[in-house]
């Protein structure tokens, strides 16, 4: 299974189109976790960053679409909301032990991040570059979870209640 980011699914801001490839950077994680003994502990932490992860980076478009009063931004930031509560839902149901992370799991987020980007976000991408080419999309720089190691990137974040269920 193919996870990682590629040129193709360039939306041409250069910070976002990192956060991209930093999201299937995780997927690939989670893959070479996926199915090996002993690895729950690990699966946990991805999940977990992938969760935090998901959650700052729709935060930065979500920032950008209001900045720029983006016309499509209810559909989008409503596909966000949906992708979060999922994510929240399956590592509810994983730290309960009432699921696995399997590669029917690995296909869901693939498919998912691989259509929203090469189509929710590519409209936003084009909008970027018709109407304001130069827009800074920042977050403070220092606080991005991939600034930090993965056992950091963990805790604390917006996901941390749910980790209690281990
Ligand atoms: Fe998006
Ligand atoms: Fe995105």
């Amino acid at each position: 299974m193919g996870l990682v980011w590629d040129r193709a699914l360039a939306i041409g801001d250069p910070e976002i189109d990192a956060d991209h490839r930093h999201l299937f950077g995780l997927l690939a994680q989670l893959e070479h976790a996926v199915g090996r003994a002993d690895q729950r502990t690990i699966l946990s932490d991805i999940l977990s960053a992938l969760a935090d992860y998901t959650s700052y980076h729709f935060s930065r478009e979500e920032r950008v679409m209001a900045q720029l009063r983006y016309p499509g931004a209810d559909d989008h930031i409503r596909e966000h909301a949906d992708l979060i509560t999922r994510l929240a839902q399956l590592i509810f149901d994983f730290e309960r032990g009432d699921v696995e992370v399997t590669t029917d799991t690995l296909k869901f987020l693939r498919g998912w991040l691989t259509t929203h980007t090469s189509g929710t976000d590519m409209k936003l991408g084009a909008f970027l570059k018709a109407n304001c080419p130069t827009i800074a999309t920042p977050l403070p720089r220092g606080t991005a979870p991939h600034t930090r190691p993965l056992a950091a990137a963990v805790t604390p974040g917006p996901f941390a209640s749910l980790r209690g269920w281990r």
